[in-house]
Order: structure tokens, then sequence, then C-alpha cells
């Protein structure tokens, strides 16, 4: 038994090695990934780089005529310093760039897809970016494929992305890039109601990870009710991550290439009724958050909890935290939660988490809980 469990750690640092050498992705690894958006202004240096595996730089997006990517002279040497600072920290963690995010949308990316030649144009560049600034892979953000036809074109893009991934590390004799999505909540369910489903033969095949982006279920789009934004189980709905996470799995996708996404981040509202205010309840506008979103980081959070002497409830049907004072409202993850969360993932057999995104976290905490409670 001992033996046998020896061996299996062995075996698992001896991956662990090959990984930083090789950028292979050894499924027993466990991912930890993290965003890192650009504008968020955070210091490569100061990432803790034990607390996660992958991190992601948000977000290098093409010209939006050319399909190709223009570096110019003050992105260059922000590419470079990342890469080279993350690289060089110890441990090491694999870096990917990721392109689009929410603030692209979907048009841009529906004509990318479309066509064989922007494809081409496209993957031949982002190749050729993520060698030439030292990203080990390339994370594809498309919110959302929005028909059927997006979504076919999204797996002959994923089809001929792996095929020169290949051929260019068989030319070059380095290993392969990665190449990652982050995805919707659900494989098939859409909250706009059109019916389209994910490629899931494709995403399958091609991708080395999926993020699936367990978050945004409710928000300032409806201010007349309070709502867990990334809430495990709906006891009322499919949206929830419990739903969502389990329509990945049904759709045939490895559980060993799913990573379940986790917010570090709160919405707010404000409620209708002072001292009326679980989750569900009446509310007539959206609360405090960056620029009229209702959106605080989790570290925003622990100082309005801390300024307004709010008080904390755990929801155990959704398994989310929330905190109110006065007429605010805000809900949100904490350790508890993302501890249960965790506990959930771990079960379903997934191959781990990512946050978005680095800026929220407050001192490292949810990070570190997170870290501690998925080891090999
Ligand atoms: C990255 O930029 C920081 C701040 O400008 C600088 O101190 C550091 O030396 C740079 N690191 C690398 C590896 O270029
Ligand atoms: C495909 O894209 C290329 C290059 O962007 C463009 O010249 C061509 O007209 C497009 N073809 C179609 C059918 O849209
Ligand atoms: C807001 O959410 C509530 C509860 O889910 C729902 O009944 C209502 O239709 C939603 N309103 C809008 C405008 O989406
Ligand atoms: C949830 O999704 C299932 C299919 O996966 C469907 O049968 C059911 O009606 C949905 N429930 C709600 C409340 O939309
Ligand atoms: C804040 O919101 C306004 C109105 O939606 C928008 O015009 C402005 O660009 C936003 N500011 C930032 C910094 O995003």
């Amino acid at each position: 038994m001992a033996a046998a469990r020896k061996r299996i750690v062995v075996a698992c640092v001896c991956a662990a090695l090959l990984m930083t050498l090789a950028v292979s992705s050894p499924s027993c690894i466990p991912v930890k990934g993290v965003y890192f958006p650009e504008w968020s202004n955070v210091d490569p240096s100061s990432v803790e780089t034990k607390l996660y595996t992958h991190i992601f730089y948000a977000f290098v997006t093409p010209h939006s005529d050319t399909f190709q990517f223009q570096i110019d002279q003050t992105r260059a040497p922000l590419l470079l310093n990342f890469t080279s600072t993350i690289h060089a920290a110890n441990p090491p963690l694999i870096t990917l760039f990721s392109v689009g995010g929410a603030a692209e949308g979907t048009a841009f990316f529906s004509r990318l897809a479309s066509n064989s030649s922007s494809r081409a144009a496209f993957i031949h560049s982002s190749i050729q970016v993520a060698r030439k600034f030292g990203f080990d892979g390339v994370d594809l953000d498309w919110e959302f494929p929005e028909t059927p036809t997006d979504m076919e074109n999204l797996g002959y893009l994923l089809d001929e992305w792996r095929a020169e991934v290949q051929k260019e590390a068989a030319a070059t004799g380095r290993p392969p890039l990665l190449l990652t999505a982050a995805v919707y909540y659900s494989a098939d369910t859409f909250l706009d109601g059109m019916a389209r489903a994910y490629p899931a033969a494709s995403v399958s095949r091609n991708l080395d990870l999926i993020n699936v982006m367990n978050y945004d279920y409710h928000g300032a789009w409806n201010k007349s009710v309070t709502g867990a934004q990334a809430a495990l189980f709906d006891p009322s709905s499919n949206l929830s991550t419990s739903y969502g996470l389990g329509s990945w799995v049904r759709a045939g996708v490895p559980r060993s290439k799913l990573v379940m996404g986790l917010p570090l981040y709160g919405r707010t509202w404000k409620l209708r009724d002072r001292g009326v205010h679980g989750v569900g309840m009446a509310a007539v506008d959206v609360g405090p958050g960056w620029n009229g979103t209702g959106v605080l980081t989790y570290a925003e959070v622990v100082e309005f909890n801390k300024a307004n002497k709010a008080k904390v409830v755990y929801d155990v049907a959704t398994v989310s935290v929330y905190s109110v004072a006065g007429d605010y409202w805000v809900g949100y993850d904490d350790k508890k939660t993302v501890a249960a969360k965790i506990g959930y993932a771990k079960a379903l057999g997934l191959r781990g988490y990512f946050f978005w995104a680095i800026n929220g976290d407050y001192k490292s905490t949810i990070s570190k809980t997170a870290s501690k409670l998925w080891r090999l």
C-alpha cells in the first residue's frame, strides 16, 4: 500500500518536472489557474507563484481586419517582462496569453472563425506571438459563440489550430504550445434562449484545458432581485455551477481537461426592503461597485465588510456567501464557499480550478485556501 502510494507520488513528481521542462500536461497534475489582467497593474514579480500552476495574461487581441496580432512598442516590453519574470520565479508557472474577453464581444470572433483564410492568418500569428514573447500556450476567450454556425466554425478553428501547433512543434523540435479556451458555464444551455451547443468532440480532441466560466449567473442586468452570481446549486433553475459542469461532462468532454471557474469578485444590489436580505430577494438597483457595474473585487468586499460592519451570511442552498449593510447587499465567494466548491470539483474528477482574476484576492487568502485543498 505504502509502496504503491510512493510510486504514484514519484510518478507525479516526475511528471511535474517534465511539465516544467517540456510543458506537457500530465493528467495527474492539478491545475490551479489564474487570470492576470493587464489593466490591473499587478507587478508580475509580486505573483505568489507557489499558489498557481498556470497564469493567463489577459487580453491580447488581433487586428480586426488582418486577424493578425500587432504587438506595439508599449505592449512588447510588458509581455516580455511578464513571461521572463514568471518563468524565472520559483516555482515557475506555465504562461499563456488569452485572446478576446468579455469586452471584445462576439462579432469579431464570428468573422474570424467563418473563413479559412482568416482562421489561418490568426493561427499563424498566434503561434508567432507565443514563441516571440516566450509564452507556453494560447487561450481563446470568445464570449460567446452565438449561433450553431459559430459553434461549427469554432470546431474548425480548433482543429486547424491544433494541427498547426503540432506541425510547428515537429518542425522546431520544441514542445507543442498549449491550447486552452475559456467557455460558457454550460456546454449546451444558453440563457439568451438561442439554441446551440459547443462542438464537444473538437473541444475534447484539440484543447489541453477547458476553463469553464462558472460565474456571472446574476448581476446588474437584473436590478430587481439579488442573486448568487456563482451559485454551486440552484434549487429553482439550471443556472448553477453544478448544472454547468454536469453539462460539460455529459457532452463527453474528458474530466481531466475540465477546470472549474471561481470568481474573485462579487456582485452588489440595493435592497428594496432593509432587513429582507436573502438570496433572490427584491432589489431596486445595483449597489456599489466599479463604474456602476455593481462589481466589487473580493478584496473590496473585505474592506466593505470592515468599513460598514456588514452582516455576513452563508447561504447553504446555493453555497454562496453574502454581506449586507443597510440597503446594500453583495454576493460573493469566500474561503468557505471556495473550499466547498473545490470539494465538489474533486469529487466530480475535474482537473482543477482557475480564478478570475488575480487582482481580486485579499492578501492571497482565497488562493492559499484553494491551493492547500488541492494537492497532488
Ligand atoms: C520587469 O519590470 C520591472 C519593473 O519595471 C523591473 O524591475 C524588472 O527588472 C523587469 N524584469 C524583467 C525580467 O525584465
Ligand atoms: C475570407 O477572408 C479573406 C481574408 O480576410 C478575404 O479576403 C475573403 O474575402 C474572405 N472570404 C469570404 C468568403 O468571406
Ligand atoms: C430578474 O430575475 C427574476 C428572478 O430570476 C426573474 O423573475 C425576472 O424575470 C428577471 N427580470 C429580468 C428583467 O430579467
Ligand atoms: C434543466 O435542464 C434540463 C436538461 O438538462 C431540462 O430537462 C430541465 O427542464 C431544465 N430545468 C429548468 C428549470 O430549466
Ligand atoms: C464607465 O461607464 C461609462 C458609461 O457606461 C463609460 O462610458 C466609461 O467608459 C466607463 N469607464 C471606464 C473606465 O470603463
